[in-house]
Parts: structure tokens; C-alpha cells; sequence
């Protein structure tokens, strides 16, 4: 074994620590994880965790989440300089004051916000549950959906339900073209093409299937099709090539890459065990009431 991945189990073993990773990480991160998954499937994860030290590998507003459901473990983030652009779209100020203009109006905040912004709405969804979470709600509330106003369309198309929408975006999904995908489906005729909620709604007309990591992920598997065109970031290509070996998977051009995922490395994951450090740091009332809209997000999904 490579010296670095043996310095990393032993530390994760001293520390009885268990490493949780995001789909779009680097291979060699997702290889060493004890979970790797969307952005549900690692709260739910971190949740239920027992572990007394937790390696969350991936963004900021993740690491932050783990913290928030699992508040008497020492959650590492090895690279706190890993944010979500889209996250820090939604100040926590300006979203406090929108809330106070509009109390008649239900503040729903994807996932990707920090903790400081959760603290101030009252509802938490995931790519991955968005749908269900607000088809569950009364037809007349009025809902401001935030930050992600490509998910929030696309959620508002099919539930036929009118919302407003906060106006922040991924940049990386947000890049993506109808002109990327038929460009695609031309070099590759007959595959099937799969993107992120997070693509605009154009986009997502022009492909067959808009899904959360996670969704992609069981779509392929489930799937009779042999051929995918993955319209998401790139990292989440190394677990579908691994978990359908006889499957094959195309990136579109420009190919969609998170640097911000892409900035934690195995030497900081060995560095973060090693140093018990940085650690993900919350005050106690931030995350009580940051915790009050992901655990309703957690019941109703
Ligand atoms: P998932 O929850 O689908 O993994 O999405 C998280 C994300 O950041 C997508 O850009
Ligand atoms: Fe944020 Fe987009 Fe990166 Fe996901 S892919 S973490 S939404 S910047």
C-alpha cells in the first residue's frame, strides 16, 4: 500500500474516525471514504454517525452540515478554503431582512448555504428531495426558494407551482449549454444523457434524465442503457465507471470541474487526521437553529 494511504488508515483508526465523501471529489478521496454520496445521503450519514472524529471531504457548507447533525464530534475539514460559490450567493443578512419584509413567505434554502443562511430560514431541501419536500406544502404558501434559481425552476416546471426565486446559480451547472449537450448526443448518438438539477431549465429540456448525484448514480446502475452522457462535474465519473465496469461514460465539452472539490487532497486528508485540525467550528446557537431546518428536511424526505 502507498505510504500516505497507510498513514491514513492508521490515523483513522487511532482516531476511530470515519472519512465521508462527495460524489465529485477526487478518485483517490472517494476511494479511501467509508461513505461517498450526494449531498442527502451524507447528512443522512452524518446524522446517524457515532464516530467521535469525522473527515467530511467536500465543501464547506457539507463539512458545516455534518457539524450541525453531528454536534459532539470533531468534524475535519481538510481544506476550508473548499466553498460553494453558489453558497456564499445567499447573505445571511440580506436573506434575515428579506425574512422580515415577507413573513408570509416560507424560506426554503437548498442545501448549498452556509450555516449562518440555514440559521435564517425555515426549510433545508437537497437536489435530491427538493420536489417531494415542496409538493408536501399547502398550495397557497407563498415560497421564496434560495439560492439556486436554476433548481427552483426546474422544481416550479414540474409541480406547476409558482415560487420566487433568489437569483444565485451554480456557475459550473450554470455554464452548461443546450448546444454542450447536442453536440454530445451527436458524437455520441443513442446515449443517454443525464444532468444536475442545477443546469438551467433549457438544458434540462434538452436531456433525458435531471437527477441528484446520488439519483445518477442508482439511475445508471439500474438502467438497461450501456452509454451515458454525464452533464454534471466530472468526479462523480469515477464511482459510475467503477460501480458499472461494462458501462460507458462520457463527459461533455467544456468539461464541467469544481476546483473547489478538487482542493482536498489525499496529504490534507493524512494532515487533518494527523493534526486533528481544521476543525469545522460552530457556536451552540447557530447550530440549534441552523439544525431546526435540515431536521425538518430529514422528517418530511
Ligand atoms: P448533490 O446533492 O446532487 O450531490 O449535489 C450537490 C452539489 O453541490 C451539486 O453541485
Ligand atoms: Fe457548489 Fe456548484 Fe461546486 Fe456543487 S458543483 S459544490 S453547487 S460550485
Amino acid at each position: 500500500m502507498d505510504s500516505i494511504l497507510q498513514e491514513i488508515a492508521e490515523l483513522k483508526a487511532r482516531h476511530h474516525a470515519v472519512i465521508m465523501a462527495h460524489n465529485y471529489t477526487l478518485g483517490e478521496i472517494q476511494d479511501i471514504a467509508d461513505y461517498t454520496g450526494d449531498s442527502l445521503e451524507l447528512s443522512r450519514k452524518a446524522a446517524e454517525s457515532k464516530a467521535p472524529v469525522i473527515v467530511f471531504c467536500g465543501v464547506r457548507f457539507m463539512a458545516e452540515t455534518a457539524k450541525i447533525l453531528s454536534p459532539d464530534s470533531i468534524v475535519l475539514h481538510p481544506e476550508p478554503e473548499a466553498g460553494c460559490p453558489m453558497a456564499d450567493m445567499a447573505d445571511p443578512s440580506e436573506v434575515a431582512a428579506y425574512k422580515l419584509a415577507n413573513p408570509d413567505t416560507l424560506l426554503i434554502a437548498y442545501v448549498n448555504t452556509t450555516a449562518a443562511t440555514k440559521k435564517e430560514v425555515d426549510l433545508c431541501c437537497t437536489s435530491g428531495n427538493a420536489e417531494k419536500i415542496i409538493s408536501k406544502l399547502p398550495e397557497n404558501q407563498k415560497i421564496m426558494f434560495l439560492p439556486d434559481s436554476n433548481l427552483g425552476r426546474n422544481v416550479s416546471e414540474i409541480l406547476n407551482r409558482p415560487m420566487n426565486f433568489w437569483g444565485g446559480c451554480c456557475p459550473i451547472h450554470d455554464r452548461i449549454t443546450v448546444a454542450d449537450i447536442e453536440r454530445a448526443r451527436k458524437a455520441h448518438p443513442g446515449a443517454v444523457v443525464l444532468v444536475h438539477p442545477e443546469c438551467r431549465p433549457e438544458v434540462v429540456a434538452a436531456a433525458d434524465q435531471a437527477l441528484s448525484t446520488g439519483g445518477m448514480l442508482k439511475f445508471v446502475q439500474e438502467s438497461a442503457a450501456a452509454e451515458f452522457i454525464v452533464g454534471t462535474e466530472c468526479g462523480i465519473m469515477h464511482r459510475m465507471s467503477k460501480e458499472n465496469p461494462g458501462k460507458n461514460f462520457y463527459a461533455l465539452e467544456p468539461v464541467p470541474v469544481c476546483v473547489d472539490m478538487k482542493k482536498i487532497t489525499l496529504e490534507k486528508v493524512r494532515n487533518a487526521l494527523r493534526d486533528l485540525s481544521p476543525q469545522v467550528e460552530l457556536d451552540a446557537e447557530t447550530i440549534a437553529k441552523a439544525a431546526a431546518p435540515i431536521a425538518k428536511m430529514l422528517e418530511i424526505s
